[in-house]
């Protein structure tokens, strides 16, 4: 795994505050969370909230909310399904991008450190800016593109072994987790589309009712939106989803030799 990185906004050079465990705790541990606000003038810095597990929910996400609620209302995050389904609770937890939501508190030991995912600007606290990451995502045009007219019935039929092909791609929530732990991606996100979208980008190649192949390939024919992926395989070992982006990228790969043959 690439060491990793804090957010690129992220110096740490503030001091934090502590929370101390409350009065007769049966279970306290501690939450480390990266702060930084753009309204507050305070440099970047980390929080440390005691709390008591014996009064507190299971995951990751329930801590943050417990925090939240009863210590320090100003602690910003993203949630919304609270079961790794919209994959907007994704941050660094304890060195590795994953969802706050599924990722048990149990299975961290000592301290548990959180920061939002990494080399990502900081909207504020766990917040990453994803203006760029979804801008990449509308690039590759995430719908069915077809030239031959609606059918009668307006459904384009699938045989279960064309739908079966979308397996271990329909179910990526684009969380991000995978890209913002791609050193390629660290470094040329300006250009490379990283892990998360050329998935979705193959998705589409391997639909088989999708008729814009060709148009869809040669969007990708660059020397830096598909080709910066270099195998490290942070991706796969990532994906709170138990998908393999790299996987994908290779089939891209494939198709592109396949067509110049
Ligand atoms: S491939 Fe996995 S890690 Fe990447 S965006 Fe999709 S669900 Fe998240
Ligand atoms: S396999 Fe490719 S996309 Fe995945 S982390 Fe490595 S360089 Fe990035
Ligand atoms: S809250 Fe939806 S994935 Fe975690």
């Amino acid at each position: 795994m690439a060491e990793f990185q804090l957010p690129a906004n992220s110096k740490i050079s503030g001091k934090g505050k502590a929370y101390p465990a409350p009065a007769g705790a049966k279970r306290p541990r501690t939450f480390k969370i990266y702060r930084w606000s753009p309204d507050d003038g305070q440099n970047p810095r980390y929080d440390s909230y005691t709390i008591d597990l014996a009064e507190c929910g299971p995951m990751i996400l329930d801590a943050l909310i417990k925090i939240k609620s009863e210590l320090d209302p100003t602690l910003t995050f993203r949630r919304s399904c609270r079961e790794g389904i919209c994959g907007s609770c994704a941050m660094n937890i304890d060195g590795s991008n994953t969802l706050a939501c599924t990722m048990a508190i149990e299975d961290v030991k000592g301290d548990i450190t959180i920061t939002p995912l990494p080399h990502m600007e900081v909207v504020k606290d766990l917040v990453p800016d994803l203006t760029h990451f979804y801008a990449q995502y509308a690039s590759i045009k995430p719908w069915l593109q077809t030239v031959t007219p609606e059918p009668a019935l307006k459904e384009r039929i699938q045989s279960p072994e064309d739908r079966e092909k979308l397996d271990g791609l329909y179910e990526c929530i684009l969380c991000a987790c995978c890209s913002t732990s791609c050193p390629s991606y660290w470094w040329n996100s300006d250009r490379f589309l990283g892990p998360a979208i050329l998935l979705q980008a193959y998705r589409w190649l391997a639909d088989s009712r999708d008729e814009y192949t060709g148009e869809r390939l040669d969007a990708l024919e660059d020397p830096f939106r598909l080709y910066r992926c270099h195998t490290i395989m942070n991706c796969a070992n990532v994906c709170p989803k138990g998908l393999n982006p790299a996987k994908s990228i290779a089939e891209i790969k494939k198709m592109m030799v396949a067509r110049a043959v």
